[in-house]
């Protein structure tokens, strides 16, 4: 009798290891990525509670900029090249025309635009997707998405015109990963019509193997600038981490973020700026009859303005970072508004395999990518996502061709803000509502660029669309 029943257990249990190595093999297999895929075709398809209708149907590469003879026009070229650093230390970057950043470009309102992307020799290829800018989809410039990745001796053309005034950068979009951390991104800002007096200083923040610069300066930046002038600092985090400035010296306060203006607020003494990856915020202030000076917390970068140039920068202690949510209150907005559709988007952990790899993966309401939700909407609708973020990594969210306004955060209206890049802390919740009225297949991902390499990310649909482009290894095309 004891023998039979140990007989029968060694079976059962046999049978189970063997139901649980052909549910692992297969779910190891059913995870790998082909060679390559249109993207469309793996997301669930979410469409927020209401289903969209499709008045037409229409691909990604005919919503392209418009045509016309350009107003403003540039050539940016890819390549490696090392570059100087102000300590002295030079870098192996990957460039635009040799430098990184690349050009910082400087665009008017309502102009033309016409940039031409040549790739001289980098292996991976190259695109330039605009942060930010609200550009027509063909002109997003993600691989496979909205184009090809450009190749060694290959060239594309992105033209569109800028309607939106504020700061703004420019970066690849083929393994971002890599090609953004290498040095392929610039500043770009766009100008009113009429440019106001003063000083005006994009400052883009990036590390290079390890030193944090402010463009090019790993120490201090020193400049001089009358007492009285209106300066306006654009500090943009073009780095995979958050950044904290230290702003010490003036009255400054914040006047733009994410490359839209709002009501000046005043920062008060001691408090941090705070960016997410891939965030902006624009600083104001007038020049004091002293040193004014930004630093880059837990780096030697920074910048000293002063009226004979020769200030040193002085530290201060630093507090909780400036919480654009708690502005002096700005009415809550859309309250009682009529939302077309609703989503839900949860950032979790999980285990499971991705793309083969065994692992505790990021996961998208509970999936791993790249079978995340698809969220599917139609033109025109007002759309409202509810953020959550259910880890303990902070997470800054970026959506292209479209901006949040921020509505709540943990339950509680805020004081509105627009944002392309919303910064995420653990464990916090969002409530955001967009319009859509861009037509076109976008990403939505997180900034910090390796979470999003590791399957943090996603699309946004409009329904009719469709992509003739391919992602995966066979395609070359990695977005990532
Ligand atoms: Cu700044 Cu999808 O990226
Ligand atoms: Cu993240």
């Amino acid at each position: 009798m004891k023998k039979h029943l140990g007989t029968a257990l060694t079976t059962v249990a046999m049978i189970a290891g063997v139901a649980l190595l052909g549910f692992l093999a297969w779910s190891w297999w059913q995870s790998r990525l082909p060679g390559n895929y249109d993207v469309m075709s793996y997301g669930a398809i979410d469409d927020g509670g209401a289903q969209p209708i499709a008045h037409d149907h229409f691909g990604v590469a005919s919503l392209t900029g418009p045509k016309g003879k350009p107003d403003y026009k540039v050539t940016l070229t890819a390549e490696k090249a090392p570059v100087r650093l102000t300590s002295g230390q030079e870098v192996n970057a990957w460039t635009f025309n040799g430098g990184a950043p690349g050009p910082e470009l400087r665009i008017r309102q309502g102009d033309l635009v016409q940039v031409t992307l040549v790739n001289k020799d980098i292996g991976d290829g190259v695109t330039i997707h605009w942060h930010g800018l609200d550009v027509p989809n063909a002109e997003d410039g993600v691989a496979g998405v909205t184009q090809n990745a450009v190749e060694p001796g290959g060239r594309y053309v992105y033209r569109f015109r800028p309607e939106q005034v504020g700061t703004f950068w420019y970066h690849t979009h083929q393994d971002a990963s890599q090609g953004v951390k290498q040095g392929l991104f610039g500043a770009l800002v766009i100008g009113p019509k009429h440019r106001p007096r003063g000083l005006d200083l994009a400052l883009p923040v990036h590390t290079f193997s390890g030193r944090t610069a402010i463009g090019t300066h790993d120490d201090v930046w020193r400049k001089a600038v009358q007492p009285g002038t209106p300066v306006r600092l654009r500090l943009i985090n073009t780095d995979s981490a958050s950044a904290q400035f230290q702003l010490v010296g003036m009255l400054p306060s914040v006047v733009a973020i994410d490359g839209a203006d709002i009501a000046p607020a005043r920062v008060p003494a001691g408090e941090p700026i705070e960016i997410g990856a891939g965030g902006r915020y624009d600083i104001a202030f007038r020049m004091p009859n002293g040193v004014a000076s930004v630093e880059v917390e837990n780096s030697k970068a920074a910048l000293a303005l002063s009226p004979d140039g020769t200030g040193n920068p002085t530290a201060a202690p630093s507090g909780p970072a400036f919480d654009p949510a708690a502005r002096a209150q700005a009415k809550p907005v859309l309250q009682g508004a009529h939302f077309d559709r609703t989503f839900q988007l949860t950032i979790s952990k999980k285990v499971g395999f991705l793309n083969g790899r065994p692992g505790r993966h990021w996961a998208l309401n509970g999936e791993l990518y790249p079978r995340v939700p698809m969220f599917e909407v139609a033109k025109g609708d007002l759309v409202r996502i509810n953020l959550t973020n259910d880890s303990s990594s902070v997470h800054p969210m970026h959506l292209h061709g479209h901006h949040f306004l921020v509505l709540t955060r943990n339950g509680k209206a805020v004081s509105p803000w627009s944002t392309d890049t919303l910064l995420m802390l653990p464990h916090e919740r969002y409530s955001v509502a967009l319009r859509a009225n861009n037509p076109g297949l976008w990403m939505l991902h997180c900034h910090n660029l390796q979470h999003a390499a590791d399957g943090l990310t996603m699309h946004l649909m409009y329904a009719g669309v469709t992509t003739p482009y391919r992602a995966g290894k066979s395609a070359h095309n990695d977005p990532e």
